[in-house]
């Protein structure tokens, strides 16, 4: 069993070691992340699992941004220890966070990732939306926490405070 708690300052640099082995090397360097330098990722809603025994299993994490002058939740990164893929952890942490998220009042989430993937939680492609260059307009995608969220937003994604 493992459970799910917020991340704290503690978990940072395990955090960071997990992204590490799950991602290719220089994932910093991915457009993605101009958006999160010098800001700190959202309290409460970037959340760790972690099996009984204490070791992580996996993590997600939340950065605040704009569009167009709107605020909206950047989700990413989120990764599952190789020997802990496929239990239904990374589902787990995003339909988790995202609740948490609606709860805390916001109401629109982007990342860049597989539509096949996070289509299962909703999240469809959205067009008008300029990210970072360079990034592939096809993996931009976008869910509405509140029904109509992202409806004539377009313009460039930018640092949240
Ligand atoms: C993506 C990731 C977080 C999923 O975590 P997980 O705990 O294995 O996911 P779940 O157990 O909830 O779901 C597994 C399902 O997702 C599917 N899946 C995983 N990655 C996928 C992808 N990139 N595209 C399509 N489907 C994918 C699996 O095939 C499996 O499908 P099934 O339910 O039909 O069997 C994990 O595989 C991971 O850390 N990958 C490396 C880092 C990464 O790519 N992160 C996402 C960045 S966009």
């Amino acid at each position: 069993m493992s459970e799910l708690r917020p991340e704290t300052d503690e978990d940072w640099w395990e955090v960071e070691a997990l992204y590490d082995l799950c991602f290719a090397p220089g994932r910093e360097a991915l457009s993605s992340y101009r958006l999160r330098d010098g800001v700190p990722p959202v309290r409460g809603l970037s959340l760790v699992a972690r099996d009984d025994d204490g070791i992580l299993a996996g993590a997600i994490r939340y950065w605040p941004v704009q569009v167009a002058g709107r605020r909206a939740l950047l989700l990413g990164p989120v990764a599952v220890h190789p020997t802990r893929q496929g239990e239904g952890l990374g589902g787990w942490l995003i339909r988790e966070s995202l609740v948490l998220a609606a709860a805390q009042g916001w109401d629109r989430v982007l990342l860049v990732g597989d539509e096949p993937y996070y289509g299962r939680f909703g999240f469809r492609r959205l067009t008008g939306i300029e990210m970072p260059p360079p990034t592939n307009p096809a993996r931009v995608l976008g869910l509405e926490l509140k029904p109509g969220a992202w409806d004539k937003i377009t313009g460039k994604v930018e640092r949240g405070a």
